[in-house]
């Protein structure tokens, strides 16, 4: 048995683009409506145009702010009447050998991928609570586990890491309330996620990410998390997907970076 989607709403953040805009993409092809989060206003509109403006509502605020997500979330809730579930999606990775890496790169990853999670979860919650199979699911990464994989993540990772800790808790506090909670944690997947990342530094990653072998964990495709998201959403009520790891099963050669 699974539970329908439709008339559902949903906030994902990052759901402008990559993983949130394929998860976005995934709710509304079934049924439910989205709130998208980012700090792009532009990015937003282009996402809602792209998912269908009737069915999805941008609204701009940086997940690593309080303030302006508690304000986000209320405005989501306020606009389509009700909320049924949270998926913490924004993320980012500033790669740079440790020695490196400079105090706004480390505080940007722990500020957007952990404290993001942390508030966004703290502001869904009063907002889920009574709903009828509400739930709050967590985009981890395997780079947190398999670390093995590339160098060079090590914050990114360990943000990571905190997440799936943080899940585990929130998992136990909020099964009072009937609020299912779940960590997706997917591998590697081509979106805009390395856009911004500094190349002199990247340099010193790819060689090591070579150096680390020839193939390297990639090339899946987004629809993945997005059905992957929509699965642990259907879950009927009490019952949780508590971790859901999916990754590429292909070899892709490390030379695509270089
Ligand atoms: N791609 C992969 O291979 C991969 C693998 C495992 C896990 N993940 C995880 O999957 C999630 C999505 O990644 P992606 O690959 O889809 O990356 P992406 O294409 O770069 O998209 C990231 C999204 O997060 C938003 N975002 C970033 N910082 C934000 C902030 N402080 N507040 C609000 N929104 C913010 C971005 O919009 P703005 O820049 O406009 O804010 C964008 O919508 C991340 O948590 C990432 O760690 C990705």
């Amino acid at each position: 048995m699974t539970a329908s989607l439709t008339g559902k709403v949903y906030i994902v953040t990052g759901g402008s683009k990559g993983f949130g805009l394929a998860i976005a993409k995934a709710l509304v092809e079934n049924g439910a409506k989205v709130g998208l989060i980012s700090r792009s206003q532009a990015s937003l509109e282009r996402a809602v145009a792209d998912v269908g403006a009737e069915h999805a509502l941008g609204i701009a605020a940086d997940v690593g702010v309080r303030a302006d997500v508690h304000a986000a979330f209320a405005a989501i809730k306020t606009h389509f009447g009700r909320l049924d579930g949270l998926i913490n999606n924004a993320g980012l990775a500033t790669p740079n050998a440790i020695e490196h890496l400079v105090e706004d790169e480390v505080l940007l990853q722990v500020q957007t991928n952990f404290l993001g999670t942390v508030f966004c979860s703290q502001a869904a919650i009063p907002l889920l609570r009574g709903g009828e199979n509400p739930r709050i699911i967590n985009i981890s990464s395997a780079s947190a586990w398999h670390y093995d994989e590339m160098s060079h993540l090590s914050i990114y990772a360990s943000t990571k890491a905190a997440v799936e800790r943080f899940t585990r808790d929130l998992r136990l506090e909020l099964q009072g309330d009937g609020i299912g909670v779940t960590c997706i944690r997917p591998g590697g997947a081509w979106t805009s996620f390395a856009d911004g990342w500094n190349k002199a530094a990247l340099e010193s990653a790819i060689t090591a990410w070579k150096d680390a072998g020839a193939y390297m964990d990639t090339g899946m495709d987004v629809t993945q998390v997005g059905e992957a998201v929509r699965y642990a959403l259907a879950q009927p009520p009490g019952v949780a997907v508590d971790l859901l790891e999916i990754r590429p099963n292909t070899l892709t050669s490390k030379a695509i970076f270089g």
